[in-house]
């Protein structure tokens, strides 16, 4: 059966974005981009991460983000706590997120990868599974880690 796939971007990523719905489609992946579709509106890539999450949660699938430079994708995504996105810039970062981090969610920078590293980075996402035994232990720790918040302020001090 195709892997399902979401993919979604900002505008700084769309043209990256649609050559890899191009290349998935023709290698039999079912892909389902969630916009944007034109690289000239600017767009906030909280929004398109926020929709992404929202699809991942639901469905579980893998999930493809793009921004210029990925950093920001790769903030906002993480802030969901059923993702673990990587950001990635070669073929080795792309393998390792998968066996060490079980990322479900590759983060690319439009603007800072060429199309060539892009596809193949996503093509070892795709196919690289976890490893399991001593990565898990670390996986399982991020999911029972809290959020820390500041001390909350004292609203009545005064001075
Ligand atoms: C948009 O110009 C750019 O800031 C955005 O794509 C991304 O690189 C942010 O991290």
């Amino acid at each position: 059966m195709a892997l399902d796939i979401l993919i979604s971007s900002d505008h700084g990523g769309v043209n990256l974005k649609s050559i890899l719905v191009s290349y998935l489609k023709t290698n039999g992946f079912n892909v389902r981009d969630l916009g944007p579709y034109e690289a000239s509106a600017s767009v906030d890539y909280p929004d398109y991460a926020a929709k992404l999450a929202n699809e991942m949660q639901q469905y579980n699938f893998k999930g493809i983000l793009i921004c210029g430079s990925g950093i920001g994708m790769s903030i906002a995504i993480n802030r969901y706590e059923w993702v673990r996105g990587a950001l990635v810039h070669d073929e080795t970062t792309a393998r390792l997120c998968r066996e060490h981090n079980d990322a479900n969610v590759i983060i690319l920078g439009g603007r800072i990868l060429g199309e060539f590293t892009a596809i193949s980075c996503v093509n070892i996402f795709l196919n690289t599974s976890f490893l399991g035994g001593r990565h898990q232990k670390r996986i399982n720790k991020l999911r029972n880690s809290k959020m820390i918040m500041p001390p909350q302020e004292n609203k009545n001090a005064s001075g």
